[in-house]
């Protein structure tokens, strides 16, 4: 009888766990020039410990070892949310009041090499060309990375723009399901910053650089904003496109999370639900976009230049800043020309479908740039920058350009959704994964490594305070 009451809840845990989470705190990620020098400082020091430990080396292993799973496939975005939460509970066991910070390379998307973030107190620069491209300033400064084979952390900077935040709006505004969404983003943006970084981070070994998860959570709001912007919920609930490392196979939410075995597709499509529980700072540079988009559409655009850059350096928090240090081909956005060939093919694109990507992109920006006094909250960030003395970082790249070709330490197996289980240590059982879906255990009731049940959707589900279903309906 308590057998199989066991079993019904359990079976209506599995059913409602995606859309029950109550999640009244989630953890807050903000954007990284946003936090203070001490939170910067204190953030560093956890990634350092987080270093310290070895587990960057798990880290960097399972990406490396998910590789073609997760990488020019539907799941990218849902791996990538899920791979970059384990890190911050990684960052929170070291330093508990810690969340991820988030880089907005919107902003910087004129010129990133002016970007604040590449300074000595930030994240860092470029790898000196002259020592092996290995980084040489900032807090992870002569980093010994273990994977695939020792080496030093790398980065040979080729600079490229990217997007600004007025494409990104419209490509996620003409996003009307989840894989045209998907396919623009993975396939140009995140590629861009990726490659223009160089070093680790242009291989599938790029979580060896802590930039990568301030990139990728960058990409994981784009995501979430994306959902935002739908009805209701719907976008939620939302994953779909075909799987080209299937046969192109039709995907749905209820497909599992490749290499995590308990998790689901449909267990990571809601931050706020689930076991997930954060949420993003709102985005200055988003907010301008929005607004001098509507302006524009009111047909009440700004009367100038100057007008236009006080209305955006307001949003971004700058004083009024004198647009006329840039020239006038730096005020005109531009985008970049595409991937490199060996970058589409390690990440499984289609060079064709990058391609008309950033056909569209091009697009928007020369209608933008036909609009009267049009200037993106990029220009205004970029003529802050130069008017404050930032120094532009050095961005040219050495000989050659391509990465050197890397040894896969473990052959890459074809059949998708083989549990490598390279479990973040200390999360062996106690991950997130493990409180959102314990099932295979044959236990309803998630437990935490530390004995605690969770305090995420099954103790909601399990207690008796009858309002689990508010959060459905
Ligand atoms: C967003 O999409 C709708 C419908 O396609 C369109 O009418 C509107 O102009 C778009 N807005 C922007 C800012 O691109
Ligand atoms: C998958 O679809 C693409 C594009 O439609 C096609 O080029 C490719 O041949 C298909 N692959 C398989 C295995 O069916
Ligand atoms: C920075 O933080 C403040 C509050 O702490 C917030 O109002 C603002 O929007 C944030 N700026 C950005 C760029 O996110
Ligand atoms: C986005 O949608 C708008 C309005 O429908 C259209 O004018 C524009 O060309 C579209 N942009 C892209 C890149 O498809
Ligand atoms: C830098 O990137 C551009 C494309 O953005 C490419 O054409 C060029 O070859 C790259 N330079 C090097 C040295 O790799
Ligand atoms: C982490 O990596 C080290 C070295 O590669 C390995 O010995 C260890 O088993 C890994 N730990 C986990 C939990 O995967
Ligand atoms: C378990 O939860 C209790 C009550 O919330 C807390 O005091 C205790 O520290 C937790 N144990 C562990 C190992 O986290």
């Amino acid at each position: 009888m308590k057998f199989h009451l066991t079993n019904v809840f359990l079976l209506l845990s599995l059913i409602i766990a995606p859309v029950l989470g109550k999640c009244k705190h989630p953890d807050v990620r903000r954007e990284f020039r946003n936090l203070s020098s001490k939170e910067r400082h204190r953030y560093a020091k956890a990634v350092n410990e987080v270093y310290r430990r070895g587990w960057v080396d798990n880290l960097t292993q399972n990406h490396f070892t998910s590789g073609r799973h997760v990488h020019g496939v539907p799941a990218f975005f849902p791996w990538h949310r899920q791979f970059i939460r384990d890190y911050e509970s990684l960052l929170q066991k070291i330093d508990p009041g810690l969340t991820l910070p988030y880089w907005d390379w919107t902003l910087d998307s004129c010129d990133p090499s002016y970007s604040k973030i590449f300074n000595d107190d930030y994240m860092g620069g470029n790898g000196d060309p002259n020592s092996n491209y290995c980084l040489q300033d900032g807090p992870y400064k002569g980093w010994q990375m273990g994977i695939v084979d020792p080496h030093c952390l790398q980065r040979q900077f080729n600079m490229t723009q990217y997007w600004g935040p007025e494409v990104l709006l419209e490509v996620q505004n003409n996003s009307t399901v989840y894989s045209e969404l998907h396919n623009r983003i993975e396939d140009t943006v995140h590629a861009a910053v990726h490659t223009s970084i160089g070093g680790d981070m242009a291989q599938m070994i790029s979580p060896n650089d802590p930039i990568f998860f301030l990139h990728h959570a960058m990409v994981d709001k784009l995501w979430y904003d994306w959902q935002l912007m739908g009805k209701g919920r719907s976008r939620f609930r939302e994953y779909n496109g075909v799987d080209s490392t299937r046969n192109n196979v039709t995907v749905k939410p209820s497909d599992p999370l490749p290499e995590y075995q308990f998790l689901r597709i449909e267990d990571v499509l809601d931050p706020r639900g689930g076991h997930l529980c954060y949420d993003y700072e709102e985005n200055a540079a988003r907010r301008s976009a929005i607004k001098l988009l509507n302006l524009y559409e009111n047909n009440t655009p700004p009367r100038s230049l100057d007008e236009t850059a006080h209305i955006i350096s307001n949003d971004l928090g700058y004083p009024d800043v004198d647009i006329n240090v840039l020239s006038p081909e730096e005020r005109e956005m531009k985008v970049g020309s595409g991937n490199p060939d060996w970058w589409n093919r390690m990440n499984n694109l289609d060079s064709d479908r990058v391609h008309r990507h950033y056909l569209e992109a091009s697009d928007i920006v020369g209608r933008l740039s036909k609009l009267p006094n049009f200037l993106s909250p990029a220009v205004v960030q970029l003529a802050y920058a130069k008017s404050h003395g930032f120094e532009r970082q050095s961005g040219s790249a050495g000989s050659g350009g391509v990465p050197p070709p890397f040894q896969r330490a473990t052959p890459v197996v074809d059949s998708a959704f083989i549990p490598v289980t390279t479990p973040v240590p200390g999360q062996t059982s106690g991950s997130s994964a493990t409180r959102a879906r314990a099932a295979a255990g044959g236990s309803g009731v998630a437990t935490p490594a530390n004995g605690n049940r969770s305090d995420s959707w099954s103790d909601d589900f399990f207690n008796d305070d009858n309002d689990d279903f508010e959060d459905i309906f």
